[in-house]
């Protein structure tokens, strides 16, 4: 379905850039010594929650995706393919792996109790996650 495809496209924009603010503001907030406040939880949330819908979203696309129906030849020629091992292997399990480090990051900021930590922690598992989801986007049909 087009529409599903657009919108995971669409919404990749969002998550990309929420997921830079979250990052940059936790090493701003490392570096300033400031205190982990409201904005900074609610900056971190975003990231959190626009990236499950994108993880969410990315689901269902994968089934509706034309390139789903590759399997039907078997595995050997999609992972021979560079472009279907990229879609159907590479781009959903590097992301979901993605996003399960920009789970324990918000988990984990969750946990500790003072400032530095809590921003030490997103900052660094926001960011390990969102360079694993740019080096599985194909960035030859996309933007
Ligand atoms: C935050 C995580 C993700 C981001 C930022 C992201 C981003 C993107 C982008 C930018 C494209 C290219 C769209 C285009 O060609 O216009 C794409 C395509 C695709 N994504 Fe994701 N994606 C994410 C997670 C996932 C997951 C978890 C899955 C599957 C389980 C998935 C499955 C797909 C598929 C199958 C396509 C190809 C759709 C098609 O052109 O037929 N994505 N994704």
């Amino acid at each position: 379905m087009d529409t599903i495809l657009s919108l995971h496209s669409r919404l990749a924009y969002v998550v990309l850039t929420i997921l830079a603010l979250a990052i940059i503001n936790g090493f701003w907030g490392l570096i300033g010594n400031r205190a982990f406040g409201a904005r900074d939880l609610r900056i971190s949330l975003f990231g959190l929650i626009f990236s499950h819908i994108q993880l969410l979203l990315g689901l269902v696309t994968y089934f509706v995706s034309p390139y789903f129906s590759a399997w039907e030849n078997g595995m050997g020629t999609v992972m021979k393919d560079a472009t279907l091992r990229l879609y159907l292997v590479e781009h959903p399990t590097t992301n979901i792996l993605a996003i399960i480090l920009i789970t324990m990051g918000w988990s984990l900021h969750k946990k500790a109790s003072d400032s530095r930590k809590k921003f030490f922690r997103i900052a660094v598992f926001y960011t390990i996650g969102t360079l694993l989801l740019l080096s599985r986007i194909p960035w030859q049909n996309w933007p």
